[in-house]
Parts: structure tokens; C-alpha cells; sequence
């Protein structure tokens, strides 16, 4: 009996194209792994296809509950953002996929695993990062890779064996999709001066078109997690559901990025998140009522490791369980409500509350329940002042030299340009 191949399957060309390259290249029996993480394809249909491709057999989940409740939200309480622009959703499907693949060829005592990522990607150094990381005897097989295949080949390879072939158009970007996000590249956009043409966008109406009047949300989060709607309780699949529908609805959540891949080279993308973008927004202006000067500080740090951990594929690190650890925290009285404004493309926060909030009205208003204590002001200034003070008089104006910074006008009283 021949060992088996668990492999990540889309139902696309090039991974129906593997299930018999596979066998014929390794003679391993191919089941493959479809997984549901909200991308709006029916998995029950591409098992079938998998199936009729000759896969020995075909599984699929869906995870989309365990996407968003282990990887979502916690990359949302983090603020995980790379660089500072795109919400992860590509980079936060692949290690559960990945962890998934694990589970099934421990339990169908699977050789190998296999997936239809190239060789210039981040998403192949997900996968395989992971697969390294919990199971390291299981031999990774990566065909496109190695096979070196043309699309005009690939079909012909098709064709050659009998794999159902979609007849609808190909696509000209290359396009991956989840519940958090929408990613696109490749085509058109491989110039990073021309303007995405509008059928690179699917899920986010052109902002000329969205509606003339604005549209109000509210959400509310706990310890940091999303778990309201518009005044009504949601779980995080149906929240984030409609959130996309309603950002999407008015233009809210495109991103263009040229971004720096893991593998050196930089590449213009493009995203539609509208459910990402708002959260993101909402929780980091919720943050600025609960959390510390110091904790928000520290937080921004934080959130830039957090986000490229993710980036990287290192879901499965030690570093990430200790981020995590100091997040759970930090987001302990991070419980409230934010309200926002979507109009035309744009979303802006227009209120906020929490029972925890630090913003005290008493000590901010200039009404008269003023309780800031404007005297002790003048002595806290001296103090906070003094190094500064005690530097100028010593080196920086010694001998009565003028401050030394650009444009600053000199004794003299001319100005001396730099
Ligand atoms: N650049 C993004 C990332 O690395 C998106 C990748 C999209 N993948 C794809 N197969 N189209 O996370």
C-alpha cells in the first residue's frame, strides 16, 4: 500500500493539477484538505471536485469559528498590522490550515504534506514553518516549487488526465480570501504607479458610488474582543460578516500597499477589508479611554512584533506565547463601546465610552467642577524641566553660544539658513 499526502486543496488548476502529479512523481496516495475560513466558496463542491480529480480521499472543515476566536481576534486585541497597513488575513489563515494538515496526517498516519504555493511567497514559509514547527518528519512537498509548469501546461496536463477544468475566465490578479480579508496581486497592479483598475475590487463598492449619506456603527468590545453589533449581541463570524457588508457597502477598507515580503523583495498589493479596517480603528481608539500612557506606548511596540511574527509565519514561536501573555493583560479593561461614521470610503470614529475609562471629565473640562489643581502645576514644571535647564546652562548655550538648531534666528537677529 502506498504512503499518503495530506494536501491543501482550493479546487483551482494547479492543486487538481497535483493530486495525480503527485502520485505519478512520488507514487503517494493524495487526500486532500479543503478548508472553510469564510472565502465564500462552497467546500462541500471543491471536495467533490477532489474526488473526481482522483484523490483517494477528500476532507473539509470548516474552521471558521476556530479562525476567528484563535487567530483573528487575538491578532485584533494585539493591534497586528504590518506595516502598519495590512490587517493579515492571508498571513492568518495559513498556520491554522497548517496546524489542521498536521492533525490529519496524524490521524490518517500520513507520510507527507503538500501545498500549491511558489516559491516567491510568504505563504510557503507559513506553511512550512509551521509543518517544521509540529511535525518535522513529515516530508513537505511544495510541486510548483519544482514542476516548473506554464499555465498552457498545466492545462494540458489537465486535460491529459481527465480533471475537470472551470470554463469561467481566469482571473488576471491572483486573489486569496478568508472572513477577514480579501488580498490582491499579480496582473495590472505589478506596476505600483498605475491606479488599481476596478476589477481588481470585489468586495468594497468604488467610494464615488457609495451612498450619499452616512452610516452609523457601533461596537462593542470586552477584554478587547468584538462582541456586539449595532446594539446586538454577535458571535464573531456573523459580526464580521456583516461589518463587511456594511463597510463594503460604502467604499470603506480598500488598501494599496507595496509591502515588504519575507523574501526580499517587495511587491504591490492590494486588500479589501472593510470588517478589518473598522475594528482596527474602533479597538485603537477604545485603547486611548482604557489604557495607560505607559501601557499604549509599550502596546504600539508590541503590535508591530505581533504583526510581523504573523507576517513571518512564526504563529507557533514562544515569542508569540509570551506577546500574547502581555496582550490578555493589556486588554483586561479594554471594555466598551465605539461609535463610528462610514461615508464614501472613509470611516472615522465619532464617540467612544467604557466603564473603565481614564478620562475623567472633572480633571479635563475647563467648565467651573473643575478639579485639577492648577497650583501644584508650577512645581511639577520646575522639576520636570530641570535637566533640560541644568544642560542648556552647562553645554548647550555655555560661553553664550546661540541655540544650535535649524532656522533658529542667532543673536544677531538675522536669520542664518542652514
Ligand atoms: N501579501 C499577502 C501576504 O503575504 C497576501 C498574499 C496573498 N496570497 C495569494 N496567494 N494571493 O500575506
Amino acid at each position: 500500500m502506498a504512503d499518503t499526502v495530506i494536501l491543501a486543496y482550493s479546487g483551482g488548476l494547479d492543486t487538481s493539477v497535483m493530486v495525480p502529479w503527485i502520485k505519478e512523481k512520488y507514487g503517494l496516495d493524495v487526500i486532500t484538505f479543503t478548508c472553510d475560513l469564510g472565502q465564500g466558496e462552497d467546500i462541500e463542491q471543491i471536495r467533490q471536485k477532489a474526488l473526481r480529480t482522483g484523490a483517494v480521499d477528500a476532507v473539509a472543515v470548516d474552521a471558521r469559528n476556530l479562525f476567528v476566536d484563535c487567530f483573528v481576534w487575538p491578532a485584533l486585541m494585539a493591534g497586528a498590522m504590518y506595516e502598519g497597513k495590512y490587517p493579515l488575513a492571508t498571513a492568518l489563515g495559513r498556520p491554522l490550515i497548517a496546524k489542521l494538515m498536521v492533525d490529519l496526517a496524524r490521524e490518517r498516519n500520513a507520510k507527507a504534506v503538500a501545498h500549491g504555493c511558489t516559491g516567491k511567497g510568504n505563504d510557503q514559509v507559513r506553511f512550512d514553518v509551521t509543518f517544521q514547527t509540529l511535525a518535522p518528519d513529515l516530508k513537505i512537498i511544495a510541486p510548483v516549487r519544482e514542476w516548473k509548469m506554464s499555465r498552457p501546461e498545466a492545462l494540458a496536463y489537465a486535460a491529459r488526465h481527465n480533471i475537470p477544468v472551470e470554463v469561467k475566465a481566469e482571473s488576471p490578479y491572483s486573489i486569496d480570501q478568508n472572513l477577514f480579508g480579501r488580498s490582491i496581486e499579480a496582473g495590472l497592479l505589478e506596476d505600483p504607479w498605475d491606479e488599481p483598475p476596478p476589477d481588481a475590487f470585489a468586495w468594497t463598492v468604488d467610494p464615488v458610488k457609495a451612498p450619499n449619506e452616512p452610516e452609523y456603527v457601533e461596537i462593542e468590545f470586552e477584554r478587547g474582543r468584538p462582541i456586539g453589533l449595532n446594539g446586538r449581541r454577535l458571535d464573531g463570524v456573523p459580526l464580521i460578516e456583516e461589518l463587511n457588508r456594511i463597510g463594503g457597502r460604502h467604499g470603506v477598507g480598500r488598501i494599496d500597499h507595496v509591502e515588504n515580503r519575507l523574501v526580499g523583495i517587495k511587491s504591490r498589493e492590494l486588500y479589501e477589508a472593510p470588517a478589518a479596517v473598522i475594528l482596527h480603528l474602533a479597538h485603537r481608539e477604545l485603547e486611548t479611554l482604557c489604557l495607560s500612557k505607559q501601557a499604549a506606548r509599550f502596546k504600539t511596540l508590541v503590535s508591530q512584533e505581533y504583526a510581523d511574527l504573523i507576517y513571518n509565519g512564526l504563529w507557533f514561536s514562544a515569542f508569540h506565547q509570551d506577546l500574547a501573555a502581555f496582550v490578555a493583560s493589556n486588554q483586561r479593561f479594554v471594555t466598551g463601546h465605539v461609535r463610528l461614521k462610514l461615508y464614501k470610503g472613509n470611516a472615522q470614529v465619532v464617540g467612544r465610552k467604557s466603564e473603565y475609562s481614564l478620562y475623567s471629565k472633572k480633571l479635563a473640562t475647563y467648565e467651573k467642577d473643575d478639579q485639577f489643581d492648577h497650583e501644584a502645576a508650577k512645581g511639577f514644571i520646575r522639576i520636570h524641566g530641570l535637566g533640560q535647564q541644568t544642560q542648556a546652562q552647562r553645554q548647550l548655550l555655555r560661553g553664550g553660544k546661540p541655540f544650535d538648531l535649524p532656522g533658529l534666528l542667532t543673536h544677531g537677529g538675522e536669520s542664518e539658513p542652514r
